[in-house]
């Protein structure tokens, strides 16, 4: 008998948020009581679809050690590598006795507190069927333009472009081997363009607008309110 398909959950949580302008990593900053990574943790492990939530962390980080979560039966500990992209590979290897290269893998930014359930329920029921998987995005509202030092060069054509978010979804064994290949590319920002770079063409998912990631100092207000006003 096969096993059936299992889902796990990826957090890189291994950056120094350094725009943020804090005396601590910015996971680790306050947010309605819980750090910022506290929050993000609850709402992946709320979901109740995730086998294990693997959790990649700076080696010389003082405040893991510290939260209950780092000890719940379901979360996993990675080490964090240079770049995002490293550290999603370390916290896939930490899981790789129990994942299958079948499994879904659903990789979250530590710094994104505000996702909902029905956004991971949303981007799972759109994706488990595809061939390659995709990642929630939002369309642009803004024009943007295409800039050279102070000058533009030309607008961009924005029914074409979407703001990639996450989680981003893709199978355990491609989404690795597609990381593995990326190694060193700093072009890799997210999973989608490690998994574009083999071939691939992720499918996007419109998701919420509140799934802001905290990067400036003002985020953090804008965070909680969201919050509160789930
Ligand atoms: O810096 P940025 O906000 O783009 O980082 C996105 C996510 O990647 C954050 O959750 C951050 O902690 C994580 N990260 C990481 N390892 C790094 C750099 C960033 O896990 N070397």
């Amino acid at each position: 008998m096969t096993e059936p398909t299992k889902f796990w959950a990826v957090v890189p949580a291994a950056g120094v948020g350094k725009r943020m302008n804090a005396d601590r990593p910015k996971q680790y900053l306050q947010l309605n009581g819980k750090t910022v990574l506290e929050q993000t943790l609850l709402r992946l492990l709320q979901a109740e679809v995730f086998s294990a939530v693997s959790v990649a962390i700076s080696v010389e980080d003082p405040y893991w050690p510290e939260l209950p979560l780092a000890s719940h039966a379901k979360v996993v500990t990675a080490a964090g590598g240079k770049e995002r992209a490293d550290s999603v590979l370390s916290a896939l290897k930490a899981i790789r006795d129990v994942a299958a290269d079948s499994d879904w893998v659903l990789v979250h930014d530590a710094a994104r507190p505000c996702l909902t359930t029905d956004d991971i329920h949303l981007l799972i029921n759109s994706l488990v069927d595809d061939e390659v998987g995709g990642i929630l995005a939002l369309a642009s509202h803004d024009t943007l333009k295409n800039v050279q030092g102070r000058s533009i060069l030309g607008t961009l054509d924005r029914s074409h472009i979407w703001r990639a978010l996450t989680p981003q979804m893709f199978r355990y064994g491609r989404l690795k081997s597609a990381l593995e290949a990326a190694e060193g590319n700093l072009a890799v920002t997210d999973e989608a363009s490690a998994v574009e770079m083999q071939g691939g063409q992720p499918k996007i998912v419109e998701g919420r607008p509140d799934n802001i990631k905290i990067t400036r100092p003002e985020d953090l207000a804008l965070a909680q309110f969201y919050l509160e006003q789930q």
